[in-house]
C-alpha cells in the first residue's frame, strides 16, 4: 500500500487506460471500498449501488458491448449505479408507502449525484494507492439495456458511470485543465466576456495534443468536445431510464 500526499493524489491524477496484468490486493481494494461507502449522500440516503466486477466473461461481455478496452484489462471494473431499490425494500419491510421519487427530476438528480460522488471518492481512493483510474461513461451509454441485464440490475437501479482501476502501466502527460478564471468565479458567476480566455485554452489544448508523449493528434478541445455532443444526441437514456423505472414527470 503505497500511500500518496493529499496534494499528490489530487494534483498528480490522470486518467490511466493500461494496466498491469496482475491484480489490485483485496487490501488496496478494500481501502477503496471503505472510501465509497463514506462518501456523503443526500438526506444519508444512500441512494446508490456499486457492482465489483472480477469476472473476466462479464468483463469480455462489457468490453464488446462499449469499446472500451479498460474494462477488459483492468483488475476491478466498479459500475456507480444510481439506487432506489434499497430504500424501496426497506419501506416494504416496515410497511410503509414508498413515495415515487425516482418519478422526480430531483429524484434522477440525487442518485446520480450521489453515485457521482461515490465514484469520485474511489478514485481519490485508488490514486492515493498508486492504483491507475478511469471513469468510463459508454458503460451507461453504449448499450443501456444489455448492460443493466448483464449486471442484473433490478428496478429503479441505473447505471451512472462506470471506473476501471488497475495498476498503472503507463503515465500520460498531465491534461491542460480550464484557468481558474474560467472554473472558479467569485461571489457571483464571472461577468464579461470568456471568449479569449476559452480560445487560448483551446490553444492550449491543441499545443498539449500535438506535442504529448505517446500518440499525437491535432484535435483541439473546443470542435472535438462539439463532437462527443454531437454524437450524444444520438443516445437513448430516456427511454432506458425509462425501462429502469426512472419516469420524471416533475
Ligand atoms: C463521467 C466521466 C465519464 C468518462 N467516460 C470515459 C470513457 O467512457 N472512456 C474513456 O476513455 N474516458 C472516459 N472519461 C475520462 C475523461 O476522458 C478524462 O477524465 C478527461 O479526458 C480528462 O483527462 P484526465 O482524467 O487525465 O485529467 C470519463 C470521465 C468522466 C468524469
Amino acid at each position: 500500500m503505497i500511500t500518496k500526499s493529499v496534494s499528490e493524489t489530487l494534483l498528480q491524477r490522470r486518467s490511466i487506460r493500461r494496466y498491469e496484468y496482475e491484480p489490485v490486493s483485496r487490501e488496496d481494494m478494500e481501502f477503496v471500498f471503505d472510501a465509497i461507502r463514506n462518501t456523503p449522500t443526500s438526506y444519508n440516503a444512500q441512494q446508490y449501488s456499486v457492482i465489483d466486477v472480477t469476472d473476466p466473461d462479464l468483463k469480455q461481455k462489457l468490453y464488446e458491448l462499449t469499446n472500451q478496452k479498460q474494462i477488459k484489462t483492468c483488475s476491478h471494473f466498479l459500475a456507480f449505479c444510481a439506487d432506489f431499490n434499497k430504500i424501496a425494500c426497506a419501506a416494504k419491510a416496515k410497511g410503509e408507502h414508498m413515495p415515487e421519487i425516482y418519478n422526480t427530476a430531483d429524484g434522477l438528480i440525487l442518485g446520480t449525484v450521489d453515485a457521482a460522488l461515490a465514484m469520485m471518492s474511489a478514485v481519490t481512493a485508488a490514486c492515493s494507492l498508486g492504483l491507475g483510474t478511469c471513469c468510463i461513461g459508454y458503460a451507461r451509454t453504449a448499450a443501456p439495456d444489455e448492460i443493466s441485464s448483464l449486471l442484473k440490475l433490478p428496478q429503479h437501479v441505473y447505471l451512472v458511470c462506470g471506473l476501471a482501476i488497475g495498476i498503472p502501466r503507463e503515465t500520460p502527460d498531465l491534461k491542460p485543465k480550464q484557468p481558474r478564471g474560467l472554473i472558479i468565479h467569485s461571489n457571483t458567476y464571472r461577468q464579461g466576456d470568456l471568449t479569449s480566455d476559452l480560445l487560448a485554452y483551446d490553444s492550449a489544448v491543441m499545443e498539449y495534443n500535438s506535442t504529448r508523449s505517446g500518440a499525437k493528434t491535432d484535435n483541439d478541445w473546443i470542435s472535438h468536445m462539439l463532437g462527443y455532443y454531437r454524437e450524444a444526441l444520438g443516445y437513448t437514456m430516456l427511454e432506458a431510464l425509462r425501462s429502469r423505472g426512472f419516469d420524471p414527470r416533475k
